[in-house]
């Protein structure tokens, strides 16, 4: 286990197998001697597990267990061909991460973070008609790019708690979601249509930059575009762009395409509400999600697969 985490995960895993917390992120090199003769491991998003690494840990590997929903830190064909299973973390964190996407929303279309700048910077020199406006949430339109778990997540909080008008694309096509009302349609119309803008798609080599910037400039110039997601999904260097030269209005990002730094010109940027990937950061999340990685590493060791799995076809194998 890369990282100690809250909840029940290492009194769970003490109980059937010696646990070795690293307590720190290693760098490739040291993390693949750490990790020799291991068979299970419990890797947090910023451990790569590739190629290397599963050389490293040898034979004996049977179940990479990642701390988290997304899974682009590992590369799943290699386990797969190894016959190493990989367990991931969805469901536990859907809530947690849906809510911040609305945090971000809301306080982007409504200019939080700058607004209570206003305050602590002495700025406020009383009410006035054209303060601060902002973009309108009730009644808007949504466009959700990704319609999984998250995604779904985000939508109903948006249709049913702020009657806004739900567009969805997903590169493997919108279900229909009985009592909400969604309309699946192309990249191209979430876009032009959208007055917020959230994106929910895993990064993988067909999402990456998935938002640059001729779709910024397709977008509405009120936009207000979010990602609670992947850093990568968004071409970072073209939304400063956008940003700057008002191509859209404004940005709530959790997440960036090279962590933990920024792209320059981004802080500068006041239409931005900037958070440092903390869409599962509640303490209840944390724990859940502890409890499943755990539970999934020992679902293997007793000879079974993950409970979330990556990659069940590692069943079939002699
Ligand atoms: C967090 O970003 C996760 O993938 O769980
Ligand atoms: C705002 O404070 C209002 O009373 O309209």
């Amino acid at each position: 286990m890369t990282l100690s985490v809250p909840g029940p995960a290492e009194a769970l895993l003490r109980e059937h197998c010696e646990l070795q917390v690293l307590g720190e992120i290693l760098a490739p090199e040291r993390y693949r001697e750490a990790i020799r003769g291991a068979d299970a491991l419990l890797p947090q998003l910023r451990d790569r597990i590739d190629e290397a690494a599963l050389d490293a840990a040898g034979p004996h590997l049977q179940v990479v267990s990642n701390y988290a929903v997304g899974l682009d830190n590992i590369d799943i064909p290699a386990c797969t061909k190894r016959g190493v299973y990989v367990g991931n973390t969805p469901e536990v964190l859907t809530d947690a991460t849906a809510d911040l996407a609305m945090t971000l929303l809301l306080a982007a279309g409504r200019r939080v973070v700058e607004a209570d700048h206003e305050m602590r910077e002495g700025r406020y020199a009383g009410w006035r008609p054209d303060y601060l406006l902002g973009q309108e949430v009730t009644g808007a339109t949504l466009g959700v790019i990704g319609f999984g778990r998250i995604g779904r997540a985000v939508a109903r909080r948006a249709a049913l708690g702020f009657s806004m008008r739900i567009l969805a694309y997903d590169p493997g096509g919108v279900a229909r979601q009985g009592d909400l009302d969604v309309e699946g349609c192309s990249l191209e119309r979430l876009l032009m249509e959208s007055d917020f803008v959230s994106c929910h798609v895993p990064l993988t080599e067909e999402t990456h930059h998935l938002i640059g910037a001729a779709e910024l400039a397709s977008m509405r110039r009120s936009a207000i575009l979010v990602n609670t997601s992947r850093g990568p999904i968004i071409d970072e260097a073209a939304l400063v762009e956008a940003l700057q030269k008002g191509v859209i209005a404004g940005a709530g990002l959790d997440v960036y395409e090279n962590e933990p730094q920024m792209a320059p010109g981004l802080a500068a940027c006041t239409s931005t509400v900037l958070l440092p990937h903390l869409g599962s950061a509640t303490g209840k999340t944390r724990a859940a999600m502890g409890e499943l990685a755990a539970r999934n590493v020992l679902a293997v060791l007793a000879g079974g697969a993950p409970i979330a799995c990556a990659n069940p076809e590692v069943a079939q194998r002699p």
